[in-house]
């Protein structure tokens, strides 16, 4: 740390386990030196730096790639709230200066059946892939790249897919949600589609397949809380899930 004023220490409660079958417990790490200005990430990079060098312990196992919230991969438990106390961001974006000089911020993985913890603070999320290969794209042949436009698409029905699309597949919304369900997500992966032409032709086959997928993978049901959306780090709207229940009776109703 190079300025000393602006240094801040914090005490990490960190959920540890070491393997998916082990037992797993909280372990406090105390007078973290940190910065307002460094990242929620880049002060656990600081602990572990202190746990390999000084305290020759295994370092803490978390999940992150693009640190700047593309990805979805920083799926942190922190202070019970999925990616913290900033609203709209993820972990990767949260920085120091949302903690007090001193404070005991708790980090836990995400809790859901549907995402085991494989070590630390790292869960198996591929249920959220699994859910994607069962119709999250579209398979017909389309031809060549038209004009743009071609195909003309309502400015409201390109902004409420793009707002879709903004889904990370973090699995925010399954940790916030008491029941554990998937529907914030699966649903912002159908409207994404089902607001556009091109989504379409595959419209009916894709829900029905979703969504039996996510209720084979063991999420639970929507109970309709809202908590899902209130802390969805891109802010996914909860009338998503409305849209592709409707599409779902629809396409169930053809068969
Ligand atoms: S590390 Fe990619 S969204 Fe946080």
């Amino acid at each position: 740390m190079e300025d000393n004023n602006n240094v801040m220490k914090v005490n990490l409660r960190v959920w540890r386990q070491s393997g998916p079958k082990e037992k797993g417990g909280f372990v406090t790490y105390k007078d973290v030196e940190t910065t307002p200005d460094t990242s929620f990430l880049e002060t656990l990079d600081i602990l572990n730096e202190r746990l390999i060098n000084e305290d020759h312990q295994e370092p803490i196992a978390f999940d992150h790639d693009c640190r700047e919230g593309i990805c979805g991969m920083c799926s942190l438990y922190i202070n019970g709230h999925p990616h913290g106390p900033a609203v709209g961001a993820t972990t990767c974006q949260l920085y120091m200066r949302r903690f007090e000089d001193g404070e005991t911020i708790t980090v836990e993985p995400w809790r859901s059946a549907a995402f085991p913890v494989i070590k630390d603070l790292i869960v198996d999320r591929n249920a959220f892939d699994k859910i994607q290969q069962a119709g999250g794209y579209v398979s017909f042949n389309c031809g060549g790249a038209q004009d743009a436009n071609d195909l003309p698409i309502s400015k409201v029905a390109a902004d409420e897919a793009m707002d879709s699309a903004t889904c990370i597949g973090c699995g925010a919304c399954v940790a916030a949600c008491k029941n554990g369900s998937a529907m914030l997500f699966v649903s912002a992966k159908v409207s994404q589609f089902a607001l556009l032409p091109q989504g379409q032709v595959e419209a009916d086959r894709r829900v029905r397949a979703m969504v039996a997928r996510m209720d084979e993978l063991g999420f639970g049901n929507c109970t309709n809380t809202g908590a899902c959306s209130a802390e969805c780090p891109k802010q996914i709207k909860l009338y998503n899930i409305g849209r592709m229940n409707r599409q779902f009776i629809a396409a169930k109703c053809k068969e």
